[in-house]
């Protein structure tokens, strides 16, 4: 706040609400820039490849200001190595994980030549091999390990528990390391692992480097193209007032004795750290509501373009753009026709008026990234801010996009 003024760094976010409308995606890219600079000076010691996970935020203006910081891209299907490639991000740098890649996404990603697969299960193995063989290439591999322990997050992204569907447990992931040792067209070159999200205390990544260490000890041994160790992401940020994002520093503390000893190269996809606090959402107030117990304040975002709150029960801090006195209790909902169309629910809320704007706080990521047409809406606009400089970097969709794709039946 300045003057009583919500920014977007030099800007104020009221300027940038009436010149693109709102809804609204609105990122900081030098505050993009300085947290992968945190990140990558606090791993400086064992010169790690930091990935972008693109499903984040899909922004091609995202992807491509971390690609000129030297930054690779973890990608989880054909569509998002598409927006890697054109961003910037050489193959070189390009991991690609998932469970469910198809035989399409699979020659895609042999023929631009990325660093890895990582992969996550014995059938998925055979089938890389048989494409790699069929187009005479070989296929780097990196096995997901699931090291079964506890990333002390929501349970619907937590993904290193047994009882997840990712990954292949510490028992069956020798056996699928000779199976793909007997395939020519595979290549062993490291180990993979992604625990869960949004972790702010980095002591569930050192008791999976325990598990997985005497494993990755025998494997190096045992295959001399084994050379990397691919952490995943899962680095926490701040959603509520009194979190910090998890700290670079800590993080390396606990990471670095063990990958120096390892002799490994460290590869890290980290999403929501690199832009989860760089982004805001701003929203117009349509109308205030009174009901029996609380306000209602309706507001022209909904859950098609934030769904975290609904789903996950995400908490996302909702300041006014404009100072405002006095406070009243309720829910902040948009325009869609469901209950569980909510941003905030039973809060302390700022006393605005209709027309007046709100920002919701830390939407940089898994925001726009997983936002529908859903009621037929129209997907908001992005902007990036660069000090006093904003720039579109995504048009609002209009009606015509809505229906653009559809075909009618041949018979009708
Ligand atoms: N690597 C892999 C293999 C992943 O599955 C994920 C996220 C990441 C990296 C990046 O994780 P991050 O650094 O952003 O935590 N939509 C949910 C989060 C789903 C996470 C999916 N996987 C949310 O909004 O909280």
């Amino acid at each position: 706040m300045v003057r009583g003024r919500l920014m977007a760094e030099g800007v104020p976010v009221e300027a940038l609400a009436r010149r693109y409308g709102t809804p609204l995606y609105v990122y900081s890219q030098s505050h993009l820039a300085s947290r992968f600079a945190a990140l990558a000076e606090a791993m400086a010691p064992v010169d790690p490849l930091i990935c972008y996970s693109v499903k984040v935020n899909t922004n091609a203006a995202v992807i491509g200001t971390f690609a000129g910081l030297g930054a690779g891209a973890d990608v989880v299907s054909g569509g998002e190595l598409y927006r890697a490639r054109r961003a910037g991000v050489p193959p070189s740098r390009i991991v690609f994980a998932g469970v469910g890649k198809t035989r399409e996404e699979i020659e895609y990603a042999l023929r631009a030549n990325i660093l890895f697969f990582t992969v996550e299960s014995e059938p998925e193995l055979d089938r890389i091999a048989e494409c790699a063989r069929r187009l005479g290439r070989k296929a780097r591999i990196a096995l997901r390990a699931n090291p079964d322990v506890d990333p002390e997050t929501h349970h619907y992204i937590s993904t290193g528990k047994a009882e997840n569907k990712f990954g292949l447990d510490l028992r069956r992931i020798e056996r699928a390391y000779r199976r793909a040792a007997a395939h020519p067209s595979l290549e062993i070159a490291g180990l993979h692992m992604h625990i869960g999200s949004q972790i702010l205390n980095p002591a569930p990544y050192g008791r999976a480097l325990e598990r997985v260490a005497g494993l990755c000890r025998r494997l190096r041994a045992r295959y001399p193209t084994f050379r990397y160790l691919d952490l995943g992401g899962g680095l926490g940020i701040q959603y509520r007032p009194d979190q910090h994002p998890l700290d670079p520093a800590r993080f390396a503390k606990i990471v670095l004795p063990f990958m120096q000893a390892s002799g490994l190269r460290i590869v890290l996809e980290p999403g929501r750290f690199l832009v989860g606090n760089a982004g805001i959402l701003v929203t117009r107030v349509q109308y205030v509501k009174s009901g029996p117990s609380k306000k209602f304040i309706i507001v022209d975002a909904g859950m098609n373009d934030l769904i975290r709150p609904p789903l996950y029960q995400a908490h996302h801090e909702i300041v006014s753009v404009r100072a405002t006195r006095g406070a009243v209790f309720g829910d902040v909902v948009g325009p869609i026709c469901e209950s569980a169309d909510f941003l905030a629910q039973d809060r302390r809320l700022p006393a605005v008026r209709e027309g007046d704007l709100l920002a919701v706080m830390s939407a940089g990521a898994y925001g726009f990234a997983m936002a529908s047409n859903y009621n037929s809406r129209g997907r908001p606009a992005e902007v990036l801010v660069q000090g006093r400089r904003h720039a579109l970097v995504r048009r609002r969709e209009r009606r015509e996009d809505l229906v653009r794709g559809e075909v009618a039946p041949r018979w009708s």
